[in-house]
């Protein structure tokens, strides 16, 4: 494929700002269209970043010649419905996490994708940001050895942003969604990459009056895993959590892995620690990561939402091997299914779930 690769953004809510800056700014993308079923949200959007045009519904992005890929920016329930259209119309499928709702709509997206002989790539964001990409490096040079024990956490306070919230996204998007499926996806598809496949979840979720009153979908969790490789591993979630180091970044994913051979953490101020029998001297030091760069050290590369798209360009422009394809999303969502059950359950769960079905 040549460049600039035209792209429709379909759905302009919360995180599509993240996709639709990333485009702007990249020589090898055009915006052609935008798309909502709010069409203010879609015109606004074109406007604001500059695209070609913005439709109303799926069908006229579709059926747009231009547009050669679809960034699915949409609640959960319409990633496999709308990917396996596109597929079918020969688009590539950039989809937002998680992959699908259930296994089976993911293994009939890959399906369909398969058949079209189009991509499917997953925003799993975590995987692309500058300090997992370090940790990963590290990990990779030895510095922990081979894993024996992980902590991951993914801690938001939405409690405020609740109250700001959109009221058509309020009813449509978080009711179905819990803090695991939401944002616990994350983390453990983090840990997934860092450390490799689990066979055993159990999980325990509490679901308080924090957000609103009379929710249903857990607020907070804690996910148990075990790997294959024998580390054992712990996920720590929550929507609600009231804590001081929170007030200047709502958002936190600390980390800790201990291996044979040494340990690493990631802080709340996202500087990675490492002890290491690799390290000189007494074994323990500091290896520093700055999320932002002195002032004239070289750009960091492109990360997150951004880093994703430019991933996305490189494997559809220059044949990369995608980080995260439909297949590998699927296995993260398979942790979240795994965990769900051992909530509902009261019991650990082994996996795989199921095989793949389709196909
Ligand atoms: N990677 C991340 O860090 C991250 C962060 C936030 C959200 N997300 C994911 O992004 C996705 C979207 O989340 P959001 O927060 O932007 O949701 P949102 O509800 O704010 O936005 C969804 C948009 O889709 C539109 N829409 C609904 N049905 C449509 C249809 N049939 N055709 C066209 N448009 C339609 C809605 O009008 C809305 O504007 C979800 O999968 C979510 O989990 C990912």
């Amino acid at each position: 494929m040549r460049g600039p690769v035209g792209v429709a953004v379909i759905g302009c809510g919360g995180v599509s700002g993240g996709h639709l800056s990333a485009y702007a700014a990249n020589s090898r993308a055009r915006l052609v269209a935008t798309v909502d079923a709010r069409p203010a949200l879609a015109e606004a959007a074109a406007h604001k970043w500059g695209a070609a045009r913005w439709y109303a519904t799926v069908e006229e992005a579709l059926a747009d010649p231009e547009v050669r890929v679809v960034d699915l920016c949409l609640p959960h329930h319409l990633h496999a419905p709308v990917a396996i259209q596109a597929a079918d119309a020969g688009k590539h499928v950039f989809v937002e996490k998680p992959i699908a709702n259930t296994l089976e709509e993911a293994d009939a997206m890959i399906a369909a994708c398969r058949r079209a002989g189009v991509l499917l790539l997953v925003d799993q964001t975590k995987r692309y940001q500058n300090r997992h990409r370090r940790v990963k490096e590290l990990l990779d040079a030895g510095y922990v050895g081979e894993p024996v024990l992980v902590k991951g956490a993914y801690l938001q306070d939405i409690t405020y942003a609740w109250r700001q919230m959109d009221p058509a996204r309020r009813a449509g998007y978080w009711k179905h969604d819990g803090v695991i499926s939401g944002i616990g996806i994350h983390a453990l598809d983090l840990l997934r990459w860092l450390i490799g496949e689990a066979v055993e979840v159990q999980a325990v979720a509490a679901t308080t009056d924090l957000i609103e009153s009379g929710r249903r979908t857990e607020d907070s969790g804690i996910v148990l895993l075990r790997f294959a490789n024998g580390c054992v591993g712990e996920v720590t979630v929550s929507y609600v959590l009231k804590d001081p180091r929170l007030a200047s970044s709502w958002d936190v994913m600390p980390l800790q892995i201990y291996g044979r051979d040494g340990s690493l953490q990631l802080g709340w101020d996202d500087r990675i620690t490492v002890a290491s029998r690799k390290l000189p001297g007494d074994g323990a030091g500091i290896v520093e990561f700055h999320s932002r760069p002195p002032v004239g050290a070289p750009r960091p590369p492109a990360e997150g939402m951004a880093g994703a798209i430019e991933h996305l360009l490189d494997c559809l422009l220059d044949g990369a091997r995608p980080l995260t394809p439909g297949e590998d999303a699927r296995a993260s969502l398979e942790l979240v299914e795994a965990a769900y059950r051992s909530i509902r359950e009261g019991r650990a769960v082994r996996l795989p779930l199921a095989a793949p079905s389709g196909g």
